[in-house]
């Protein structure tokens, strides 16, 4: 099991530094885990002078899985596009060919009182939302900022997916619908937008591969609405680049905090990238303070997708739900009467529960 880490920026270091304790964990249990380190983001533009340099390509590239913690920081805000932390997030994506993106969104029962929504509409909540992630507008051509034939500055960019790149994260869709409540309900905004009409359409075909499951449609309008209406009515949610970022922030929601969802990136041949859900705090960077538990979960995910290793997944996770049950709370996720930790405090939980 060869695992690039890279922590990234801000609470990266922190919250993927309780991860490898996690891992050191099962290593000392036999796994064959071997961890090498190497900057992305922020944190490469500092060593490098470039989000994703040539170091951090090799040993992606190489590696069967990568652990990511998160990118970005207001000091980079400035910087030209290209050399932004974000840049570099989106290069080992379309590098290593990632584009099946599964964000989970799992309400843990102790957490049903920190959502913002009534218990009774998140209690029991798991949808599994299926971003599509290397293409549509996020890198579609052409893109820029220039000045038109009318002497006015404009900006543009290109929504567009070919056939094959539906395809592929359809059938993802649809396979990982067959091993859970065989319903699938694919986003789009078909009524305006040609790209995702053809999109639509394509999912009704590929539809025809799986017929035990149930696919229906929504506007991605709608789909936002009914996320906070009535959650419990998704099981599985595919969807492109840019409704499936904005949709999987919104569904993290419902469970409470971002700060509890783990993610999985993966190419044809399940290699993958793991990360939380969610970005890279500055402002509790460096604190103790940051929760690091959707990294924990992004490692058994790892060890589920990539190496197939069901027995240390559910072992990693039934160690976080002895942690929630016990009572121990990060700050984002703190309730009255809740034992309060830090980063590491929670770390500590979580090694002792494994
Ligand atoms: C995410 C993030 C990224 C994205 C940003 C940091 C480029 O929001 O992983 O959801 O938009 O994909
Ligand atoms: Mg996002």
């Amino acid at each position: 099991m060869k695992i690039a880490v890279l922590p990234g920026d801000g609470i990266g270091p922190e919250i993927v530094g309780q991860t490898l304790r996690v891992l050191d964990a099962l290593r000392a249990d036999g796994l064959p885990i071997e961890i090498e380190q190497a900057p992305l983001g922020g944190a490469a533009y500092d060593q490098y002078g470039q989000p994703y340099p040539e170091a951090t390509q090799t040993l992606v590239r190489a590696a069967d899985a990568v652990l990511l913690g998160a990118v970005g920081g207001p000091q980079y805000d400035q910087l030209d596009r290209p050399l932004r932390p974000e840049r570099g997030l989106l290069a080992i994506r379309k590098d290593l060919g990632l584009f099946a993106n599964l964000r989970p969104a799992v309400l843990y029962p102790e957490l049903a009182d920190a959502s913002t929504l009534k218990p009774e509409v998140v209690s029991g909540l798991n949808i599994m939302i299926v971003r599509e992630l290397t293409g549509d507008i996020y890198f579609g051509q052409p893109r820029g900022i220039s000045v038109n034939e009318l002497g006015e500055r404009e900006a543009y960019n290109t929504m567009r997916y070919s056939e094959s790149e539906v395809r592929r994260i359809a059938h993802v869709a649809f396979a990982i619908a067959m091993k859970r409540n065989r319903r699938l309900c694919s986003v789009d905004k078909a009524n305006v937008l040609e790209t995702t009409e053809f999109w639509k359409e394509i999912m009704i075909d590929v539809a025809r591969d799986y017929p035990e499951v149930t696919l229906s449609h929504m506007y991605v309008d709608n789909a936002a609405m009914q996320l906070v209406r009535n959650p419990k009515q998704f099981d599985v949610m595919v969807t492109g680049n840019i409704f499936g970022d904005i949709l999987s922030d919104e569904a993290s929601m419902l469970t409470g905090s971002i700060g509890m969802l783990p993610s999985a990136s993966l190419d044809e041949n399940n290699k993958g990238l793991y990360e939380p859900s969610h970005g890279s705090a500055p402002d509790i960077a460096g604190k103790d303070l940051a929760n690091p538990l959707a990294t924990i979960l992004s490692a058994a995910m790892m060890m589920r997708y990539t190496f197939n290793r069901e027995d240390a997944a559910t072992r990693i996770e039934n160690a976080v739900k002895r942690v929630l049950a016990e009572g121990y709370r990060t700050g984002d996720i703190a309730q009255a009467g809740s034992r309060r930790v830090s980063c590491s405090g929670m770390g500590d939980a979580v090694v002792a529960a494994l």
